[in-house]
């Protein structure tokens, strides 16, 4: 990954802090976008000495989208295009599909996917004119099925695998990989919503076929898999990570 610019989105989240910290120690320069401040702050901690400059933290609420593409020009520019990006920020409300309002449901779009979109549109012509450029969308095991209250989030990573796919067939032409990593169940913030959290670790690791739970360096090697140069000739694909709980 040496040399390499990273833009990552939620970079300071529980999944995205480890491996923020690996993709640091394998090289490359890590560019976190993220709007939690004391998450921040512990990543900026947690980096302190894994290699000077391959960090730089831009606080920014995804929400606002013009605003998103703004700062990612800028960003872009600074530091001579980007190489990779991880489209990891989400939100994950949690009620009945009935009590959603179509306003609540397109601001779960808008953070999820549609933010991906924008973040895509900025840094494509620069991947596109190197010859070279890795996506990584992050979706969900929820697609899958077998979580009620979440449609507007399943629906969310739905659409990020969709445009894995359509952004596959464009870019592969011009050296761009783009491919989708569906975490299981990992003991994050997102995890918090479900409100019988040993009665859910029980069920996850009956699930399972591997019988611990995972952890975000799980995560954190397999986005650096497909970050990496080596992984060129793989594009379009989820992989499951998820101790073997659904198998495609
Ligand atoms: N943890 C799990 O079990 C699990 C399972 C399946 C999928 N995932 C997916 O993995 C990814 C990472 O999840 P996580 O577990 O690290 O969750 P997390 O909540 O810890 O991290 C998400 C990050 O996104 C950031 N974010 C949210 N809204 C934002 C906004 N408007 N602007 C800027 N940043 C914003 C948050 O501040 C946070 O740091 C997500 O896409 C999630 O859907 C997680």
């Amino acid at each position: 990954m040496k040399g390499r610019t990273i833009l990552y989105t939620g970079a300071a989240g529980g999944l995205g802090l480890d491996t923020t910290l690996l993709l640091i120690e394998r090289g490359a320069h890590v560019i976190a976008l993220d709007n939690d401040d004391a998450k921040i702050a512990a990543l900026v901690a947690a980096a302190e000495g894994r290699g000077p400059g391959r960090l730089t933290v831009s606080r920014t609420d995804l929400a606002d989208l013009p605003g998103l593409r703004a700062t990612l020009d800028a960003l872009a520019a600074r530091h001579g295009g980007i190489d990779v990006v991880i489209n990891n920020a989400a939100i994950y409300p949690s009620k009945p599909f009935e009590d959603y309002t179509i306003e609540e449901h397109q601001f779960v779009q808008r953070i999820n996917v549609d933010a991906g979109i924008v973040a895509v549109q900025a840094v494509v012509p620069g991947m596109r004119a190197k010859g070279f450029g890795r996506i990584v969308n992050i979706s969900s095991i929820t697609l899958s099925g077998g979580w009620a209250n979440l449609s507007p989030y399943v629906a969310s990573k739905g659409a990020l695998v969709g445009l894995t796919r359509a952004w596959a067939r464009e870019f592969g032409p011009w050296g761009v990989t783009v491919n989708a990593i569906a975490p299981g169940a990992f003991p994050t913030d997102a995890e918090k919503i479900h409100p019988d959290p040993e009665g859910y670790e029980r069920m996850v690791l009956d699930a399972q076929a591997i019988k611990r739970r995972g952890t975000a360096s799980d995560i954190a090697h397999a986005i650096a898999f497909f970050a990496a140069d080596e992984a060129g000739f793989i594009t379009g694909q989820t992989l499951q990570v998820n101790g073997g709980w659904t198998m495609s």
